[in-house]
């Protein structure tokens, strides 16, 4: 057995980010800046997007998404079960109505199926969630928008990097939202960024995340800023630092090298629990890469001989962490008044009494991944 803890999770911070955060704390310059500019660029680059603002959440990415389109009251956003809470929670902060579909048997993604039935005259968007690193099956998502004039605020939390048929996610649909939170495949601590082609919405992103402002408000305090400013609209506070995005761009850098090592270590644990009685290994979808985000297995506990909650509860006792990604939204007690229910999305329901979240990250050596393969053979007596 380990004799060390084995954390679910763990950023991989190095000597650039480090240096980088120095940097910033001496320049003076400590909020949105330079950096956060630089991080944006290469946001653009990686993506292809035309314009990318950076945030200090992916949450606030959808939110500011769904109030630059005009989403409120009175219209429904489709989201599905098996994501975060963040996902939902900004289709109620619009004031819209939220409508929870089911998601796919095979990877947890939102089922077009379900979208399509669940369209009213009131939907006026989706969100498709590219979960664990995989892209939604987009063409049919932007097929079913178009016919319907929908939006599509894609909710790629998990999944910068992401090519769906070859094209990056990020350009597909209205807006894109990332996450840079610390348990991300890139970190900057707390952090997001909106990706979108459309110049009045990146601006009207912009402005909403720094209190509705005019333009550049952010060089105020600059040699080359100006004391006037304007309030066009009431805003928010979401904007990124300059220190946070010190520690993005180095990891931006780095993605490549992640994503090999992530490949790596996804391949190894596959061929380890390979032919274990009752444990599915994370199953690929042909319409897009995969940046191993998470890695999912799936416990048939009659055919393993122990429950998915048993070999959780197990596996930290021999020193390995996990997780679950995700409680679908039809468990909280808060989205109850949306009318949400186990008998309305069936496949997540029956999907999250047997996932686990296995620890899968850069920082992890063989021998780390190895000693998760051996702890979870050693649990599984069928
Ligand atoms: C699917 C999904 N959407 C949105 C979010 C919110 O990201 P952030 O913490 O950057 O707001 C998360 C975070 O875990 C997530 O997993």
């Amino acid at each position: 057995m380990r004799q060390t803890f084995l954390p679910y999770n763990l950023p991989l911070i190095g000597d650039e980010e480090v240096a980088g955060v120095l940097k910033v704390l001496q320049s003076g310059w400590l909020t949105t800046g330079k950096r956060a500019q630089e991080f944006e660029a290469l946001i653009r680059e990686i993506t292809g997007a035309r314009y990318a603002v950076a945030l200090n959440s992916c949450t606030a990415g959808l939110h500011l998404s769904l109030l630059a389109l005009g989403i409120g009251p009175g219209d429904e956003v489709i989201v599905p079960d098996m994501t975060f809470c963040a996902t939902i929670n900004v289709v109620i902060h619009v004031g819209a109505t939220p409508v929870v579909v089911d998601v796919t048997r095979d990877t947890y993604h939102i089922d077009p199926d379900a979208i399509e039935c669940a369209i009213t005259p009131r939907t006026k968007a989706i969100i498709p969630v590219h979960y664990a690193g995989q892209a939604c099956d987009m063409d049919r998502i932007m097929a079913i928008a178009k016919a319907h004039k929908l939006y599509v605020v894609e909710d790629a939390a998990h999944s910068i990097g992401v090519t769906h048929r070859g094209r990056q996610i990020g350009t597909l649909g209205n807006t894109t939202s990332f996450s840079f939170y610390v348990t991300k495949n890139v970190t900057t601590a707390e952090g997001g960024a909106v990706t979108t082609d459309d110049e009045a919405l990146a601006d009207r992103i912009r402005r909403l995340s720094l209190h509705g402002i005019s333009r550049d408000a952010w060089k105020r305090y600059s040699a080359e800023g100006s004391w006037y400013y304007e309030v066009l609209e009431p805003g928010w506070k979401c904007n990124l630092t300059d220190l946070a995005a010190a520690i993005g761009i180095p990891q931006l850098r780095r993605m490549p090298a992640f994503y090999k090592r992530r490949d790596e270590l996804a391949a190894r644990m596959t061929q380890g629990l390979q032919g274990l009685p009752g444990i599915t290994t994370p199953r690929g979808r042909p319409d897009s890469s995969n940046i191993w985000h998470l890695y999912v297995i799936e416990v048939d506990a009659a055919k393993a001989g122990i429950s998915r909650d048993e070999l959780i509860e197990q596996l930290k006792k021999r020193n390995i962490g996990t997780s679950v990604h995700f409680i679908p939204l039809h468990r909280h007690p808060a989205y109850r008044p949306y009318g949400l229910s186990a008998a309305r999305c069936p496949v997540a329901e029956e999907v999250f009494t047997r996932i686990i979240s296995l620890p899968l990250y850069p920082k992890m050596t063989d021998q780390d991944a190895d000693d998760v393969v051996e702890a979870v053979r050693e649990l599984v007596t069928p």
